[in-house]
């Protein structure tokens, strides 16, 4: 059996603010699964993945990642893992080839190495024809497939996604999850955050659904259905966090609105 590259035990994050984002949250992420982590906004995913890659700083709690402790080996954790955040930070002084580059670098990849790198994730992304271009001129998916090739120019052992296909159009989400299926396919660990049912069904081996700052369940979906009786992803989230999801969520009286709480 695959032993754990990434361990959780009750981890907790109050912000300054006094919001509790996490309250407690315990899990196990196989090496070499695709794992989904899914739940209402305001959740808490974003404010866990930020802990796990060491963008958030925990309030307390363990994280362990290939089997070091993020406390006293996040550098070493670091080149193993790559991610790309919901809030893409752009750069308007360079263009997508050299951030690429430049990130090459930072991680002491030799020089033929990023070169070739860059080629194959342009080409990956659809992205050749824009590489010498500022990345703030890029639109907002442009903006999350580069971001995509910029996660992985190190060939992380683990792979970090905050929403990846958000704002994308179909044929480039279908095209993103090509992708992600493959690297996996070849080894990655991968840890998605996501809205689309569509897309965690698809993709994800197992899953968890955090809601309020807990995990409310996890397990592979066919385990999720029998668990809670549901037809559908879709129906467990439902059952689970009490909300419906999505985008296209239309209030019965005809108001639309990103997402109603029953
Ligand atoms: N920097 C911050 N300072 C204070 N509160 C924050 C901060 N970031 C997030 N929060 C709060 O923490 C809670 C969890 O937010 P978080 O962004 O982790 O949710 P999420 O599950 O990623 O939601 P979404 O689906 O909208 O991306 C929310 O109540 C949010 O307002
Ligand atoms: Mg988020």
């Amino acid at each position: 059996m695959a032993s754990n590259i990434i361990q959780v035990r009750d981890l907790r994050k109050t912000y300054p603010t006094g919001t509790e984002a996490v309250k407690g949250v315990t899990f196990d992420v196989k090496e070499g699964e695709f794992f989904g982590f899914l739940g209402p906004n305001g959740a808490g995913k974003t404010t866990t993945i930020n802990m796990l890659v060491d963008l958030v700083k925990r309030t307390s709690g363990e994280i362990e990642i290939d089997g070091l402790k993020l406390e006293t080996d996040a550098r070493e954790i670091y080149q193993r893992l790559g991610f790309a955040m919901q809030e893409v930070g752009l750069d308007e002084t360079a263009t997508a080839r050299e951030m690429l580059q430049l990130h090459g670098r930072l991680y002491h990849m030799p020089p033929e190495r990023i070169e070739s790198q860059i080629q194959k994730l342009l080409k990956l992304v659809e992205l050749e024809k824009v590489a010498d271009r500022y990345t703030h001129t890029y639109s907002g998916g442009m903006r999350r497939r580069f971001d995509l090739a910029l996660s992985l120019i190190h060939e992380p052992k683990i792979l970090f996604l905050d929403e990846p296909t958000q704002g994308l159009d179909p044929h480039a989400r279908k095209l993103i999850w090509g992708h992600l299926r493959e690297l996996n396919k070849a080894g990655m660990t991968v840890f998605l955050t996501t809205h689309f049912m569509e897309e965690a069904e698809a993709l994800c081996e197992r899953l968890a659904i955090m809601d309020q700052g807990q995990i409310v369940t996890e397990g592979t979906v066919p385990e999720l259905l029998q668990k809670h009786g549901a037809k559908n992803l879709e129906e467990v989230f439902l059952k689970t966090t009490g909300s419906t999801l999505g985008e296209d969520t239309v209030d019965p009286s005809g108001d639309p609105f990103i997402r109603s709480r029953h």
